[in-house]
């Protein structure tokens, strides 16, 4: 078990949604903590969400006892991120940037290889320089995989044990391919190494290129929204705060370093999925979206929402269900998503109110 308090916590994609979010929950409820936090800024959404996800962590940060120092920064910037370990020696890190999204990986490929694979690696071999000259190091490196590593497996729900070897995008092979590059350091050099695959995130400040962020923006514009495979599409959808509570559970039991028969480390290495384990219908999750719209006053109470409804066909690199398998999360950190799409989507709606001062 690894105590966070007093701890120095270095988190990748610290502007993001994911990111951000677990930042302001450690400086909640952490005392004399310092984080770093590293974010490119990179304009893939409106960066002024990513601006203002890092003013509400700097106004919290003032009413707590933590540090929050935020570097502007490239991971996939070999020489920043060595100094930037160098300087900061962090006992924790999580990486959670990264360059998101299916979609995008088939129009622009260059960036995940640079920020997916490059800036994994140079974390990693930050990881691994750590420990030099008997330094205590890193004590666990936590990453974001992605549920998208199940490719087209068809056996539901994903489980860890299942073979993950047929990813469908380039992001879903960055992803997987980060699980092999963790898992390889994790014998190397002995880091303790923890992958969690992130099944559909959703809620407040989210992501906008994400279905239920981008169905409202352009529902709000009078435009249809699109309806992948006809609706007969399901995701297991996570509110984030149950997300985050995850991650801080996960962060603060690092898998066991143990030397093997060969006398080299038996790789302190895990991966979990991290969901909600209730695979929601689209066509239900556009409906409940539909009334928190109305209740927040986002759109009028007569909105024709079946008049701006297209049902498409299937996206390629897309799948039809994805639900995860997590058992194992339940079982080893006691687990247990607890917010109802009702009650994500109805924050999500007040959230976007006020934020676009509807
Ligand atoms: N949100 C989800 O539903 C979901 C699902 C599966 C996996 N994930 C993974 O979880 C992680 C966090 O996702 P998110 O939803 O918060 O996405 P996000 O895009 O909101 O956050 C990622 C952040 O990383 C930053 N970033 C990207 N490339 C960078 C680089 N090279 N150097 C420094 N910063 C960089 C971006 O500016 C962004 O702020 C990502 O690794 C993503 O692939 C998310």
């Amino acid at each position: 078990m690894i105590e966070l308090k007093k701890k120095k916590f270095l988190v990748t994609g610290a502007a993001g949604f994911i990111g951000a979010n677990l930042i302001l929950s450690l400086l909640r409820s952490l005392e004399d903590i310092y984080v770093i936090g590293i974010d490119n800024l990179n304009d893939y959404y409106d960066v002024s969400l990513k601006e203002y996800r890092l003013v509400q962590i700097k106004e919290l940060e003032k009413k707590t006892s933590a540090k929050f120092q935020f570097v502007k920064a490239d991971i996939s910037e070999k020489a920043v991120i060595e100094v930037l370990f160098q300087i900061y020696q962090p006992d924790i890190v999580v990486n959670l940037a990264a360059q998101a999204g299916v979609r995008y990986s088939i129009i622009n490929p260059d960036v995940y290889i640079s920020s997916n694979i490059e800036g994994f690696y140079n974390v990693l071999e930050a990881c691994r320089h750590s420990y030099d000259n008997g330094a205590k190091g890193v004590e666990h490196l936590v990453y974001a995989s992605s549920s998208s590593v199940y490719g087209s497996n068809e056996k539901i729900p994903y489980s860890v044990k299942d073979q993950v070897d047929h990813p469908i995008s380039l992001y879903a092979a960055t992803k997987k391919s980060n699980e092999l590059m963790a898992h390889a350091y994790a014998k190397l050099y002995n880091i303790p190494s923890t992958g969690l695959r992130f099944f559909t995130v959703y809620g407040p400040a989210g992501r906008p290129d994400m279905a239920y962020f981008n169905f409202t923006d352009k529902l709000l514009k009078g435009k249809k929204i699109q309806i992948f495979n006809y609706g007969n599409c399901k995701r297991d959808f996570t509110y984030i705060d149950d997300i985050v509570e995850g991650i801080i559970r996960v962060m603060q039991k690092a898998p066991e370093r143990q030397i093997g028969n060969d006398g080299l480390p038996i790789p302190p290495f895990a991966i979990y999925n991290i969901g909600n384990n209730h695979p929601e219908n689209l066509l239900e999750f556009v409906n409940v979206l539909q009334q928190e719209l109305v209740n927040a006053g986002v759109l009028p109470k007569n909105y024709d929402f079946e008049a701006h409804k297209e049902l498409v066909p299937m996206q390629p690199g897309d799948v039809p269900v994805t639900y995860a398998d997590i058992s194992e999360l339940e079982q080893n950190f006691n687990f247990h998503p607890s917010t109802s799409l009702q009650k994500g989507l109805r924050q999500f709606a007040e959230w976007y109110k006020e934020f676009y001062q509807i």
